[in-house]
This record gives structure tokens, C-alpha cells and sequence, in this order.
């Protein structure tokens, strides 16, 4: 197969652009598109055959179930029965955004769809290019991450290429993403309901609006479906094997200046991926030693906007893995806002290889 690329405006996407792609989704083609959080790979979800291709190009296992992604609000009852009153708050307030609402679905989703679950995980993407093509196609839209299972969500066509050339019909390129961390899962058909994956609307945000929210704890069998994507802990995984490190940060930055020294000295080549802060306390610790030049250092953010450690991981993840490094070592954000979402994806990035520090 060969892969089609059109680049698109993301803030007035070209209507023959996105009648094309329309097309495609109705003729039961894979399209990548992006959306505010990362890109993703889409298909009619009404069509078992067309959902089929998704779970065969990224290589996902059929009991992971798919987000489908739809319009507007208005589109609910085509898919689920009924929306709890917790739920119908959510939407209202962060739809179009960053939020997925799981809820018990109708029997015209196809089981591929939500691996047999009797729930339906929905969103209204907010990026203009994902709203028109939902809106053209006329049909809800199955779409994961635009990735090759457990590698890092793509935030760019260029790590969608990465991972997926030839394995598509068509990229919808709009550029680089702005969230950059998937959205945030509420699942509407657990008392009290439950947040699956902490994702780009914050806990404190949902919290604010269900205050009886609880949040997901622990890793689940990995046969069964997965109610959220680390529950298989390898997840956003780089090559490099990578620890996660907590606590306050004097003492978190000499922590990881000293095993990223001894690292080196045991022939292992380290890449550090911590907010900027950390970056400058750190350069003195590893400078005097015969590490330099085995230890590459990627900025993650800053320690006080966590908007662009998020917009940022996994771009970051990617580019410190293509460097070859052996290790990773990487600093954790914490859980306030979105830091909550981005040390997620870190600690599973580490598969749960996590270092607390005090
Ligand atoms: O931001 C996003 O949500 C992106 C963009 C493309 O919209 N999509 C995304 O999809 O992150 P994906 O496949 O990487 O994550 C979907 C996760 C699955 O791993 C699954 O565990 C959970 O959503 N999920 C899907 N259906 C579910 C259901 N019925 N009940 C509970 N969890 C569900
Ligand atoms: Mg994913």
C-alpha cells in the first residue's frame, strides 16, 4: 500500500482535502488524521472489516478497545444508550476537548470495536481537521493513537510516517499537535465513575464538575480487556530502557547526576530527559566527569509549564531514543494538572521502573 500525504491547513483544513479523506472513511480506508491531543488512525467504526484494518496496521492486540470519535454531542445515541448525568456534565463542558466518555454502548458498534466490552469509549476531537472529517464522513470514527503498538503516540505526521508508512491509505497532515498527551478517559459505567487515563482535561477539572470521580489504580490481567492502555504497563515504550525518577528536585538532580555517572562508567550511554530547571542544576554535577559526550540531555518543558512538558514528551521520547542511548533517565512532573497525565505516560514509558528519591 502506498501512503497518501496531504498537508492541511489546521485552522481552515482545504473541503477538498478533507472530502477526500471523508471518502476514504466511507469506502472502509484507513486515515490518519490529527486531533488537539495526538494523531490518530481512523476507520468507519460501524464497519467490523474497515476496524479490523487498524487493529492489523498498528499491530494491536484485539483486546484493547478503540476510542470512536464523533461530531458532536448530538451523535451519543447513536452509539451509547443514554448518558448519566455526571457524564452529560463532562460533555458540556469540555466537549469539543481532551475527554473520552465511557459509556454502555448500543449493539451497532461492532465487539471488535470495544473488545467485547458492553461499554463504548466516545469523544468529540476539538481540532478543526478531525471535526470536519467527522462531520463530512457522516459516520463515527474508530481511531487510536497513530502508532505502532506500545511505541509513543505520534504528535506529527513525521512519527506517524515513522511508524505506519505503507500501512495506511492516507495522512492528513495539520502539524504538530498542541495537547500532546491523549485524552483524559472517564468511565460512566463504574458507581462512582472512574478515570481510566489521565489525559489532557485534568483530574482537578472532572473533579470539579463529579465529585465522587475515583481514579484507576493498578495493572489488570493481560488477557482481559483493557479498560485503559497501560494496564499492560509497557506502553509509549522507547528502546532505551528507561527509569523514572521522584521527589523533590535538589536531591532528585544529584540522584540522577550520579547514577547517570555510573552508568557511563559501566559502558552504558545515558540520556536524561528532565524540565529545563533540572537541566541547568544538572550540568555542573556531570560536566567535570569523563561522561560528557555519553550523556545526552533532553529538555522536557519547564517546571512550571506543564502545558509544554506535555506538548512536549513524546516528541522528546522519540528524539532521545533515536540517539541510540542505552538508558533513560527521566525526571517526574509530579501529579498536579496535567503533570498527573505526563508522569502517567512516563511511568509506563519506564515500564513502572520508578526511583522515589528523598
Ligand atoms: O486523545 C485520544 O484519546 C487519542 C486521539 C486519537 O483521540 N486516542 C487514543 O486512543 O489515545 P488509544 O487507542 O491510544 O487509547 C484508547 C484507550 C484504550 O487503550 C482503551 O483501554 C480505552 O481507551 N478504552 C476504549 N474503549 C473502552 C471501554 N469501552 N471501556 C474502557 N476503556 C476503553
Ligand atoms: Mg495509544
Amino acid at each position: 500500500m502506498i501512503t497518501r500525504i496531504l498537508k492541511v491547513d489546521r485552522d481552515r483544513p482545504d473541503p477538498a482535502a478533507i472530502e477526500e479523506a471523508a471518502q476514504a472513511i466511507a469506502a472502509g480506508k484507513l486515515v490518519v488524521f490529527p486531533t488537539e491531543t495526538v494523531y490518530g488512525l481512523g476507520a468507519h467504526a460501524l464497519d467490523p472489516a474497515a476496524v479490523q484494518k487498524i487493529f492489523d496496521a498498528k499491530e494491536r492486540p484485539a483486546n484493547d478497545p478503540l476510542i470512536v470519535h464523533i461530531a458532536h454531542i448530538g451523535q451519543v445515541n447513536q452509539c451509547a444508550v443514554g448518558m448519566p448525568a455526571g457524564a452529560r456534565k463532562l460533555a458540556l463542558s469540555f466537549w469539543a476537548g481532551p475527554l473520552t466518555l465511557v459509556l454502555p454502548k448500543k449493539p451497532v458498534v461492532p465487539d471488535l470495536v470495544t473488545a467485547g466490552l458492553p461499554s463504548v469509549a466516545l469523544r468529540v476531537p476539538a481540532h478543526r481537521v478531525a471535526r470536519a472529517l467527522m462531520e463530512m464522513s457522516g459516520v463515527p470514527v474508530a481511531a487510536p493513537s497513530a502508532n505502532r503498538f506500545s511505541r509513543p503516540s505520534p504528535t506529527t505526521a513525521e512519527h506517524v510516517l515513522e511508524d505506519l508508512d505503507g500501512r495506511v491509505d492516507l495522512i492528513l497532515d495539520g502539524g504538530a499537535t498542541d495537547i500532546g498527551v491523549e485524552s483524559t478517559i472517564v468511565d460512566f459505567t463504574s458507581d462512582p465513575p472512574v478515570i481510566r487515563r489521565p489525559g489532557g482535561i485534568t483530574f482537578e477539572q472532572v473533579h470539579s464538575l463529579v465529585p465522587d470521580v475515583v481514579v484507576a489504580e493498578g495493572t489488570a490481567d493481560g488477557d482481559q480487556p483493557q479498560l485503559a492502555p497501560g494496564q499492560l504497563l509497557k506502553h509509549y515504550a522507547p528502546r532505551a530502557e528507561m527509569t523514572l525518577y521522584e521527589g523533590a528536585s535538589t536531591e532528585l538532580v544529584k540522584r540522577i547526576a550520579a547514577d547517570a555517572r555510573s552508568a557511563v562508567a559501566s559502558g552504558e550511554t545515558v540520556g536524561i530527559l528532565a524540565p529545563e530547571e533540572d537541566l541547568v542544576a544538572l550540568a555542573p554535577l556531570i560536566a567535570p566527569s569523563a561522561a560528557v559526550g555519553k550523556i545526552v540531555v533532553q529538555p522536557l518543558g519547564a517546571r512550571a509549564d506543564l502545558d509544554r512538558a506535555a506538548r512536549e514528551l513524546f516528541a522528546a521520547i522519540r528524539t532521545l531514543d533515536a540517539t541510540g542511548v542505552s538508558r533513560i533517565f527521566a525526571s517526574s512532573p509530579g501529579t498536579d494538572g496535567l503533570g498527573r497525565a505526563v508522569r502517567d505516560r512516563l511511568m509506563r514509558a519506564a515500564n513502572g521502573r520508578i526511583r522515589t528519591v528523598v
